[in-house]
């Protein structure tokens, strides 16, 4: 009998758990809009990079509402003692090409602005004139309202901008990237610029191309007129 009632407690307190830990749940479930990553893999000082955050530009006019752009740079890590500065990367043009992409993942994390692609101005800033970078910097922050002791914060030697950079790098190795720029959509790499043309992209690299190909990949709530127009055709 006590066994029984032994059971029967340790079945209350089972439901009673379930029940806690099953809360949340509701919170989780409230639907979220499920915005199509797309990620450039980029050095802030490339003429490639240039075309294709252009191109993006672009694309972001059309489906920018479902679309979550990122940029991921392109270096090598080095434990030598020259490059600590800047989360101990090596970049294809130099230090000041690491502190320009420093600058542009600062940017992106300190943004706090309505529209959630609305740091990637900061790139396309920056890259309207790319010999400038990284002394263009503080303009651009400073234009994008960013909080400029943040920045500066982030984006000084031996900040925490160098641990971003470290780790964008690490993240572009471990997917095998090494041309700039590599476009990826939803987790698979759909296209490369680099050497002034585009190549291996078997769906296309025109602005109409990659809005289809983030059209087709969306799954979330109230698909755009300019997607239902595409997918329909
Ligand atoms: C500066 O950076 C540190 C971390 O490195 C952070 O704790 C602090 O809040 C930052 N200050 C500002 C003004 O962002
Ligand atoms: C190209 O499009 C096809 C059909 O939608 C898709 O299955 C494939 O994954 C795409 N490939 C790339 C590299 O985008």
């Amino acid at each position: 009998m006590s066994d029984m009632r032994r059971l029967a407690a340790l079945l209350l307190l089972a439901v009673g758990l379930l029940a806690v830990s099953a809360t949340p749940v509701a919170c989780i479930s409230v639907p979220r809009p499920s915005r199509v990553p797309v990620t450039l893999h980029v050095m802030s000082q490339c003429p490639d990079a240039v075309h294709c955050e252009n191109v993006f530009a672009d694309v972001l006019t059309q489906v920018g509402r479902i679309t979550d752009i990122n940029t991921e740079y392109i270096g090598s890590p080095s434990s030598d003692p020259r490059y600590e500065p800047h989360g101990g990367v090596r970049c294809m043009h130099g230090g000041g090409e690491c502190q320009g992409n420093i600058q542009q993942l600062c940017a992106h994390s300190i943004y706090s602005g309505f529209n959630p692609n609305g740091w990637f101005d900061f790139v396309l800033c920056q890259s309207e004139n790319i010999g400038a970078i990284p002394g263009n910097g503080l303009e651009c922050a400073n234009d994008l309202d960013l909080n400029m002791d943040a920045f500066r914060n982030c984006t000084e030697p031996y900040g925490y901008g160098g641990q971003l950079l470290h780790e964008s790098v690490m993240r572009t190795k471990e997917r095998g990237i090494t041309k700039s720029c590599t476009v990826v959509i939803d987790d698979e790499i759909v296209c490369v610029r680099d050497g002034g043309s585009w190549y291996n992209c078997p769906n296309g690299s025109t602005v109409a191309d990659f809005v289809r190909q983030i059209c087709q990949r969306y799954q979330g709530p109230r698909l755009p007129t300019v997607c239902a127009n595409i997918l329909d055709a």
